[in-house]
């Protein structure tokens, strides 16, 4: 059962990153136990198996929309247990925020799931990774594909302007099981457009198209199915990829990533990197 604790579970409006201005309004009090612990602000159950929750910002990070850092929480025996989580707030954000599923018997997320406001969390503050516009050649338009959790890098860079100054088109290919998973992406990609501040640089750039493995929906099976079968650029109106104009970042399972970079390899696309731009960038869905 989905249970919303905060109302609104996203922040679109691009304020610039002011590190004193974080705790301004909240209610929470925040009284640090240890030097890498964050406050939880707020957090959200999309459904019986994934959530999302803020957390305050160390005054110390900065970061590129898209990456990712090691969070967690303390064991019994008082250490760390941290897994990587892909930052799902963009850049300019005061807060950080996650997006994760919970695993029943996950060592971390069993546990993560019953966070809440006020809670502290663990953040190691050196973020990394690959899914980074920087990453990337210029061109014309974006392709952003995942699977399950691995919409949250995604998330932050669907709210950074910076994507939209860089591409003409943007589009979040998101495949999960039911509709219900899709809850999160859906919420984002259609607060988007409407947002008073980021909307007008969204404005019709962005394009939203999910689909359903295991319950019917309007696109149904794995994108990597439409990508081959060209259902993709045919319902989207947008034509196949090519490397002068196409760029693609893979987020999720590695069966995921392994099909969609084959499918970019075939139509002539190569594998970037923060050292060496190229047409796409891969990173694996971080899992409990
Ligand atoms: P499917 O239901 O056909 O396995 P999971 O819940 O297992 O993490 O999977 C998340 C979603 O990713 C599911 O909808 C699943 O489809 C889909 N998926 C799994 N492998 C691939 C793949 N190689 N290409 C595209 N989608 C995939």
């Amino acid at each position: 059962m989905e249970r919303r604790i905060n109302s609104k579970p996203f922040s679109l409006k691009p304020r610039p990153y002011r590190p004193n201005a974080t705790k301004a309004n909240m209610n929470i009090q925040v009284v640090k136990t240890r030097p890498d612990a964050q406050t939880v602000t707020s957090v959200t159950h999309w459904s019986e198996t994934l959530f999302s929750f803020r957390v305050s910002r160390p005054q110390s990070l900065r970061f590129r929309s898209g990456e990712f850092v090691m969070i967690g929480l303390l064991k019994d025996d008082g250490k760390p247990l941290l897994r990587a989580y892909s930052i799902a707030s963009p850049s300019w954000d005061e807060e950080l925020e996650f997006y994760s599923i919970k695993v029943p018997d996950g060592p971390l997320t069993s546990r993560l799931q019953k966070i809440e406001a006020g809670d502290e969390i663990i953040l190691r503050p050196k973020p990394v990774g690959t899914l980074v516009l920087d990453a990337l050649l210029p061109g014309k338009r974006l392709w952003m594909i995942c699977t399950g959790t691995g919409v949250a890098p995604f998330a932050s860079l669907l709210r950074d302007p910076e994507t939209y100054e860089a591409y003409d088109q943007v589009v979040l290919a998101h495949t999960c099981r039911t509709k219900q998973e899709l809850a999160y992406g859906a919420a984002l990609t259609s607060a988007l457009p409407n947002d008073p501040l980021i909307g007008e640089l969204v404005g019709d750039k962005l394009r939203y198209y999910p689909t359903t493995t295991r319950e019917p929906s309007q696109n149904e099976g794995r994108i990597s199915d439409h990508i081959r079968t060209n259902q993709v650029f045919e319902t989207l109106g947008l034509p196949l990829w090519t490397p002068a104009e196409d760029r693609v970042m893979v987020c999720g399972s590695m069966a995921l990533n392994k099909d969609i970079m084959s499918l970019c390899e075939a139509r002539g696309l190569n594998e970037g990197a923060n050292s060496k731009p190229a047409e796409f960038v891969v990173e694996k869905a971080f899992v409990d």
